[in-house]
């Protein structure tokens, strides 16, 4: 029983001590905001920090713990947390490539064997998962999501859970998850990173709050509050967002951290004085540990003392930061996660990295396959390698990925295409540098691309061009490298010619669909993403991942994405371009790529969509089941994926919502039917009251390969 161990603890504590839990410093190895200068040893021994960042390896952790149990009064160890976001040592795909696996198995997969990589290094607390839904891909941090649904995010979010904190939180490969950033973080306006949100009631609980409501029912631990301010009220200073709607009406019992000093950030929003008006408005708004901020150390004994903060308020977030200590076993030993030999053998384990190498393969996406360029043959006489990755192996682990070694360790694919050609068949050319005016390196680049049957460009963002404070306004592949890709193309008519792209965000390749036959979108594919890439390449592993974002046509038509609104003036479907309709003068208004887009070196037959009843009742689900064959000449998976419209609300509803998918593997000729159960659960929505419910009526359903399909059936839920 931890609440009366907690209790009894409590008692023993003085406000100062119960202050010092509310505390996070940094085990000053890596800096992601501003340093505040701080003798931590001097405060950790007296008693004033609860939690590390950063902090890592048995000898950092085994330090720091030692100050704090051998030092202060009650021996209280310390938490100590780091950003664990897709990979410790071993790297996966960044975390939206990962969504394109639309494999809730994988994701949960890569989170354990996170947790276990990084619990061998003593740490207990992973920043992550970052579950805000995005429409926005000039926003760096759309890399670190799953994308643009709402439906996805929420599956995604209870796996992510589910891996980092295992089912036994006492299990020393267990780590605390964080549920982040709370809330709408991902609204930034015009994508530009720590910027303004601004939505109505209805967009927040039905696009943003959904996914934090299934971390929390999946058990997360922890949450994040956000820098943004959101309607006017930073979030993490917004006591409505964070004790009412968090934890009093979705249910949220852990504690919550705050972002780098987004608590002291109040102050240049403008909606905090000073450091201690700050202090308070963080406290009583019920962010339970500052991190970074030193503003809780500084001002809340004071706060407590002019009557501003009640200590009963302090009580309650020094219980919750108490319990989790519990729940990881540190009071029995507070160095039970550190340990010199578990260290030494856990990370990079061989199926760690089989592991990461088929989840990079299944993350891929192939967006483009004119005259079944890919797979390539292993016997073709001559491939050209050509663009600043193809050797890369810094990029290739994309941003945030921890200690993950960037120089040998992980596979490049120039690598990777060894274990498939011998080195007479390979040619290669840098062309150019990801980010650079020079373009010495383009006649050598043409002259290999002339020598070879067959070409493959592998192109695309530094890493540090997506992530935290990496907006862009252009979402052109960066630098002179479409340049190169026309110069190759005038150079040779005729060649087919691949590009492989690398990035942290959707990319406008609208120039690149046609100067090209295949694309295979690899995101940052992480430590095996190199070997990944040759399987798919020739055809040991079929791609199968599908986009979880929309990738738009041009900068100017962000935001967009698949489930919005139909507007008054929606485009005739035979004349989209009709005068006074809701159109562009200039581009169509869909996107280059759609939402669920993703191609197989196979082909799916969709057919025979069978509903077991046009009629919906308040208790009674109906199925609907679609037969899917593959009808092409390969084993391949494929994500079939369900969406409804609901007609008709008292607050409009979306054109259309992805409501449940299902990836599946068919062998050549193979038919399988999918089923899905559709209950009133799966139809809810905030309306205009914000009421959370159902409203009777007609629905549109359709059972498809991408969101790009025409709704032709049916049902109704009567009253
Ligand atoms: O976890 C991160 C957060 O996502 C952005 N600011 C810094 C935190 C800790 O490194």
């Amino acid at each position: 029983n931890y609440e009366a161990k907690v209790d009894s603890l409590m008692r023993l504590m003085t406000l100062q001590e119960k202050i010092g839990q509310t505390v996070m410093y940094s085990g000053h190895f890596d800096q992601t905001g501003p340093i505040i200068k701080t003798d931590n040893k001097k405060h950790i021994k007296e008693g004033n920090v609860g939690a590390m960042l950063n902090a890592h390896t048995v000898e950092g952790t085994t330090n720091m713990q030692k100050l704090a149990v051998e030092n202060t009064r009650l021996g209280i160890p310390l938490l100590f947390g780091y950003d664990v976001i897709h990979g410790f040592r071993t790297i996966f795909p960044i975390n939206l490539g990962l969504s394109a696996s639309w494999d809730l198995k994988m994701v949960e997969e890569s989170s354990r064997i996170a947790a276990e990589e990084a619990s061998a290094e003593g740490i207990h607390w992973t920043f992550a998962p970052m579950i805000d839904v995005s429409r926005e891909p000039r926003w760096g941090r759309i890399s670190e999501g799953a994308g643009e649904d709402v439906y996805l995010n929420n599956e995604i979010a209870k796996a992510y859970v589910r891996g980092f904190q295992g089912d036994d939180l006492t299990k020393t490969n267990t780590i605390l998850a964080c549920a982040k950033h709370y809330i709408a973080y991902g609204a930034a306006q015009a994508g530009r990173d720590y910027h303004t949100t601004n939505m109505g009631e209805g967009e927040l609980r039905n696009t943003y709050l959904p996914p934090f409501k299934a971390a929390i029912d999946a058990g997360v631990e922890t949450v994040m509050s956000a820098f943004n301010e959101l309607n006017g009220v930073p979030t993490s200073g917004s006591k409505a967002l964070l004790r009412d709607v968090l934890r009093d009406e979705m249910g949220f019992e852990g504690f919550v951290v705050s972002d780098y000093t987004s608590i002291n950030e109040m102050i240049p929003h403008g909606f905090a004085k000073d450091s201690i008006d700050a202090a308070r408005i963080g406290m009583n708004a019920g962010v339970d540990m500052d991190m970074m901020g030193e503003i809780y150390r500084l001002h809340l004994k004071k706060l407590v003392e002019d009557g501003k903060v009640e200590e009963a308020v302090i009580n309650e977030a020094c219980r919750k930061i108490l319990l989790a200590k519990f729940k990881l076993g540190l009071f029995d030993d507070p160095y039970r996660y550190i340990d010199q030999q578990r260290e030494d053998t856990t990370k990079y384990q061989q199926r760690y990295l089989d592991k990461a190498q088929e989840i990079a393969a299944a993350s891929s996406v192939l967006l483009q396959n004119k005259n079944n360029t890919l797979p390539l043959s292993k016997n073709s006489k001559s491939i050209a390698f050509i663009g600043p990755l193809v050797k890369d192996e810094a990029h290739i682990l994309g941003n945030w990925a921890a200690k993950g070694n960037r120089s040998g360790k992980a596979i490049s694919v120039f690598e990777g295409i060894q274990d498939y050609l011998k080195p007479n068949q390979i040619l290669y050319a840098k062309g150019c540098e990801i980010l650079s005016d020079d373009d010495s390196g383009f006649e050598e680049a043409i002259r290999v691309s002339n020598q070879a049957n067959e070409i493959v460009l592998v192109m695309g963002e530094d890493h540090h061009m997506s992530g935290e404070a990496a907006s862009r306004t252009d979402l052109k592949i960066p630098g002179i490298q479409p340049q190169l890709i026309k110069k190759i193309r005038e150079a040779n008519p005729n060649k087919k010619i691949t590009l492989i792209i690398m990035n942290g965000r959707p990319l406008n390749l609208s120039e690149e669909v046609d100067l090209v036959d295949a694309i295979l979108e690899i995101w940052f594919p992480g430590t095996m993403g190199g070997a990944a890439t040759a399987d798919l390449l020739f055809g040991k592993v079929n791609p199968s991942g599908k986009l979880t974002v929309t990738f738009p046509r041009n900068v100017g038509q962000v935001p967009i994405y698949y489930n919005m609104k139909n507007t008054g003036r929606p485009i005739p479907e035979n004349n989209p371009k009709q005068d006074y309709k809701s159109n562009y003068i200039d581009v169509p208004n869909s996107p280059l790529f759609v939402f669920g887009h993703g191609i197989s070196y196979t082909n799916f037959k969709y057919s025979d969509l069978k509903l077991s009843s046009e009629k919906l009742t308040f208790s009674n689900s109906i199925e609907a089941s679609v037969e899917v064959t593959n009808s092409g000449n390969y084993d391949g998976h494929e994500v079939v994926q369900l969406y409804i419209r609901d007609k008709v609300g008292s607050i409009t509803r979306p054109v259309k919502e992805l409501k449940g998918f299902e990836k599946i593997f068919l062998k050549k000729g193979e038919t399988k039917t999918v089923t899905f159960t559709i209950s009133v659960e799966d139809l809810k929505f905030y309306n205009s009251d914000m009421m959370y419910g159902v409203e009777p009526g007609e629905f549109e359903i359709a059972i498809a390969p991408s969101s790009d399909f025409k709704f032709k059936h049916l049902f109704n839920l009567n009253d």
